[in-house]
């Protein structure tokens, strides 16, 4: 893939930026243009989109004029958008990842959580993030999301350091156990991958979906989470180097937990030994998802235990 920001539309050689700096001080543009722009809706035009828009456009518009935006930057950001657009599909979301180091996905998800909370004791959301897949396999209770561990994998030895039970219940804003809740887990494997980003893993490793029991219960092997850096092969990174940013987020666990009658949980789970949980590259760490894992005797599977339960939150009527 060829450059996606040209270097030259974000560095203008000293004398024109001098120049173009004393200028912009002084310029005046039409005070009249960004309504015009929005009077153009029609009265036909969709609801919430005539809600909406005119704010978009405003802010848009004043970005433009208070940074005194040049076609060239204007056209590196449409070629960076053109390419998140083109490297995105089912198993890849660049867009999204492009908002997600924007933290327009994390702002937006708690936007949504605030507006639909019905109690203050349902476990907070997170972000979806861009690497989720929707048909992961229905697993019974007790069994392990790795697969195809053996000596020759590269991170073999990681995988049984980090061994986990994860366990605990779905409940009610109230307490009462959720009978027949879905909790649908993934992560990433100790190299910081998921599996549609590495070649060596199995079809849908680390990824499972558990039912829980008439006690709202659940339980599953899985590992410790590892961090990983976002990847930087495409324009989300290519932006991350260009502000001189952390590309890595913390080690986490993602959850979705369903259950019918109850507002559908996004979340995520985050290691509180990892490094990264202060500057998580897509500012989704929340302080009451961060958990800590403990020592697990007796158990050949697993070297650590964590036992988290999910309080879902009721429909709004
Ligand atoms: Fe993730």
């Amino acid at each position: 893939m060829g450059q996606m920001i040209p270097d030259l539309a974000l560095r203008p050689a000293t004398r024109q930026k001098r120049a173009y700096s004393q200028k912009s001080k002084t310029l005046q543009y039409d005070p009249y243009f960004t309504e015009k722009v929005i009077a153009a809706t029609g009265p036909n035009a969709h609801p919430r989109l005539a809600q909406v828009m005119p704010s978009l456009v405003r802010h848009l518009h004043d970005f433009a004029r208070e940074v005194n935006l040049t076609v060239a930057e204007w056209s590196a950001a449409v070629d960076m958008i053109n390419a998140a657009g083109r490297m995105s599909d089912e198993k890849r979301n660049e867009t999204q990842l492009m908002c997600d180091i924007l933290g327009l996905e994390s702002l937006v998800d708690e936007i949504t959580s605030k507006m639909l909370a019905t109690s203050t004791t349902e476990t907070p959301s997170a972000i979806l993030g861009p690497f989720y897949r929707s048909d992961a396999p229905l697993m019974p209770n007790g069994s392990s999301i790795v697969q195809g561990l053996t000596p020759e994998v590269e991170w073999y030895e990681k995988a049984l350091e980090d061994s986990a039970h994860l366990s605990g219940r779905v409940l009610t804003p109230s307490g009462a156990p959720i009978k027949g809740a879905i909790v649908d887990v993934w992560h990433t494997a100790p190299n910081g991958l998921y599996e549609q980003q590495d070649e060596s893993q199995p079809e849908m490793n680390f990824r499972g979906r558990f039912e829980t029991d008439a006690e709202g219960r659940y339980s599953l092997y899985a590992l410790r989470p590892a961090s990983y850096p976002i990847p930087d092969d495409g324009p989300a990174g290519q932006l991350l180097k260009l502000l001189d940013r952390e590309p890595h987020r913390p080690g986490h666990i993602h959850f979705i937990v369903s259950a019918p009658g109850f507002r559908t949980l996004t979340t995520q789970l985050y290691d509180d030994r990892d490094q990264y949980i202060e500057t998580d590259s897509v500012f989704a760490v929340k302080d009451e998802l961060v958990v800590n894992f403990k020592p697990r005797e007796g158990d050949p599977e697993a070297k650590w235990s964590l036992q988290y339960d999910f309080v879902l939150g009721s429909m709004l009527c």
